[in-house]
C-alpha cells in the first residue's frame, strides 16, 4: 500500500513535470473550450474576462494568475489568450512553470498573438535613476536583490544566503515588448532574470537600450527568438545560449553585446553564446545608413565573454567586430574574450577583424569548451555544467 502510493506519486510528478509536444500544441491551439488539451489546473488569463465570467476562473492579468499559485515546487501550466498585456508580470516562485501563448501556428515567432507590453526607463532626467530591475516586462528572479543591476564591476552585491528561484521556467510563443521611446533613452528592459533557469521558445523580446538582463547565476536558453535593440541589447552577468534566432539591430549604440564577467573559486562558463543564428538590420529602410557601423559588442567590465559562433552577420556589422568600451577606457585585458567562431555573410570581414585587434577569431579547438549549452550551464553554487534539464530541446 505504501509503496504503490509512493509508486503512483512518482508517476504522477513524472507525468506533470512533462509537457509533451502534442500536448503542448493541443493546449495551445484556439478551440471553443480554450483549455481543451491542456494539462489539468492549467490557469487561463483572458484580458477582456470580468470576474463575473462564468464557468472556469479566468484571470484579467497575467501577473494575477503568477500570484495565485503557490510559492512552491509544483509544476504549473498558464494558457494566455491572444491581445495586448500592459502589465509588469514578476515570478518567484521556485517550482516549474510553463506560460502558453494561444496560437493556431506554434512554429511561427511571426504569428503570436500574444504580446507582454510596458514602457518604462531609467538613467535620464525624466526618468530618474531608479535601477534598471524596475524598468523590466518579464522579471524571474527569487528577490528585488538578486535581480538588481547594481553599478561597479561586480554590480549589486546579492546577499550570500539568497536562495536560487525558478529552476524550470518557459514561455513560449510570446512577445514582451518594452516601449518607452522608440530609440534608445535610458536602459528599458523587456527581460530580467537572475538566479534561476529560464528557457524560452518563440519569443520575441524588443526594447531599444538592455533588451535582455540574464542577470547574476541565471541560465537562460532562447530558441528560435527574435531579439531587437539597439545599444547593449544583451547584457547581464549570468549564462545566455541564443539558438537558431534572429537579432535585429534597429541602429547602431554600444555593442550587440555587454556583458560582465565574474570571479570565482571553480571554473565559470558565464557569457553570452549566439549559435545557429542571425544578426540582421531591423529592416531594410534602415539598412543602408547601418552598413559598417555596428558593434557585435564591448566589455562592460574586462572579463566580458561572449562568442557569436556558426552564425550570418549582414552588412551592418563593422570591420573589426567588437569594440572596446571607450577609448580612454578599453577594459580590454587577457582575460576578455570577446570572440567569434566561424561566422559568415557580408559582416564577417577577416582583414577587418585581424587590423581591429580586438575581436579572437577561435579555433575548433578554441571553441570546443564552450560549444554546446551543457558545456556552458551551470549549477547553482557547486559550478558544475550540465544543468540543462530545464532546456526544451524539440520545441
Ligand atoms: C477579480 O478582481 C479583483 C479586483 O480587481 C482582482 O484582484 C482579482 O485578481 C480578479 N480575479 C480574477 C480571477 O481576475
Ligand atoms: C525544490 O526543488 C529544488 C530543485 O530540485 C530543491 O533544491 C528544493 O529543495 C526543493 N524545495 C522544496 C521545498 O522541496
Ligand atoms: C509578435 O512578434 C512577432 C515577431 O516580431 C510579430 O510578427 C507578431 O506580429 C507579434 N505579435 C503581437 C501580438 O505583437
Ligand atoms: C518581484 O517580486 C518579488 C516577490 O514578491 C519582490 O520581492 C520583488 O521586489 C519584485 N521585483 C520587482 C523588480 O518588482
Ligand atoms: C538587500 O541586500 C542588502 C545587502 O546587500 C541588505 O542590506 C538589504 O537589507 C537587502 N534588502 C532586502 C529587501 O532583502
Ligand atoms: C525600421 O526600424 C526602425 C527602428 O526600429 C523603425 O523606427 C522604423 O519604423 C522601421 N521601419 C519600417 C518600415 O518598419
Ligand atoms: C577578477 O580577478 C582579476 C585578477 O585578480 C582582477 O583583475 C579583476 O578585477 C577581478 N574582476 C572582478 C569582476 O572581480
Ligand atoms: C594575464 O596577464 C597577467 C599580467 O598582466 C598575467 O599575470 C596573467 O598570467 C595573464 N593571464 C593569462 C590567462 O594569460
Ligand atoms: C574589411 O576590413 C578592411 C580593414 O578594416 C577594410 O579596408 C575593408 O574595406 C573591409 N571590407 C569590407 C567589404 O567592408
Ligand atoms: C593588439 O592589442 C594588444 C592588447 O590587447 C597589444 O598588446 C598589441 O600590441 C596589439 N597589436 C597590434 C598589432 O596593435
Amino acid at each position: 500500500m505504501v509503496l504503490s502510493l509512493f509508486l503512483l506519486s512518482l508517476l504522477a510528478s513524472a507525468a506533470s513535470a512533462e509537457l509533451s509536444k502534442a500536448v503542448r500544441y493541443a493546449c495551445q491551439s484556439p478551440t471553443r473550450d480554450p483549455l481543451k488539451g491542456c494539462p489539468k489546473h492549467t490557469l487561463l488569463v483572458d484580458r477582456s474576462a470580468s470576474n463575473s465570467s462564468h464557468g472556469a476562473e479566468r484571470f484579467s492579468t497575467i501577473q494575477s494568475a503568477v500570484l495565485s499559485l503557490p510559492q512552491d515546487n509544483t509544476t504549473q501550466y498558464i494558457l494566455i489568450l491572444p491581445g495586448q498585456y500592459t502589465e509588469q508580470v514578476n515570478i518567484s516562485r521556485p517550482g516549474p512553470l510553463y506560460l502558453l501563448g494561444q496560437t493556431g501556428s506554434p512554429d511561427s515567432v511571426g504569428r503570436n498573438t500574444v504580446e507582454v507590453l510596458w514602457h518604462q526607463a531609467t538613467g535620464t532626467a525624466t526618468t530618474g535613476t531608479l535601477d534598471n530591475a524596475y524598468t523590466s516586462t518579464l522579471t524571474i528572479a527569487p528577490t528585488l536583490n538578486s535581480s538588481l543591476t547594481g553599478s561597479g564591476p561586480t554590480g549589486n552585491p546579492v546577499p550570500a544566503d539568497t536562495p536560487f528561484g525558478n529552476f524550470d521556467f518557459r514561455a513560449y510563443n510570446l512577445n514582451f515588448t518594452n516601449d518607452y521611446l522608440p530609440y534608445s533613452a535610458g536602459p528599458s528592459l523587456a527581460l530580467s532574470t537572475s538566479y534561476a533557469n529560464t528557457g524560452f521558445y518563440r519569443c520575441s523580446f524588443s526594447s531599444y537600450q538592455d533588451t535582455i538582463y540574464v542577470g547574476k547565476l541565471a541560465n537562460s536558453y532562447m530558441s528560435h527568438c527574435e531579439i531587437a535593440g539597439q545599444t547593449d541589447f544583451l547584457y547581464g552577468f549570468g549564462t545566455l545560449w541564443i539558438e537558431k534566432s534572429e537579432l535585429k539591430m534597429r541602429s547602431c549604440g554600444g555593442g550587440i553585446t555587454a556583458w560582465k564577467g565574474t570571479n570565482t573559486t571553480f571554473e565559470n562558463k558565464y557569457g553570452v553564446y549566439i549559435h545557429s543564428s542571425s544578426v540582421v538590420a531591423a529592416n531594410s529602410s534602415i539598412a543602408p545608413a547601418m552598413v559598417g557601423k555596428c558593434a557585435l559588442g564591448r566589455p562592460w567590465n574586462a572579463q566580458h565573454r561572449s562568442v557569436f559562433a556558426e552564425s550570418y552577420l549582414d552588412a551592418s556589422i563593422r570591420p573589426s567586430g567588437y569594440i572596446t568600451w571607450g577609448s580612454t577606457d578599453p577594459r580590454v585585458t587577457n582575460l576578455t574574450m570577446m570572440a567569434e567562431y566561424r561566422d559568415f555573410g557580408p559582416g564577417w570581414n577577416e582583414t577587418g577583424r585581424i587590423e581591429g585587434n580586438v575581436t579572437r577569431v577561435l579555433t575548433a579547438k578554441e571553441w570546443e569548451p564552450y560549444s554546446s549549452p551543457a558545456k556552458v550551464f551551470q549549477y547553482f553554487k557547486s559550478g558544475k555544467t550540465g544543468n540543462v534539464g530545464w532546456v526544451d530541446w524539440w520545441a
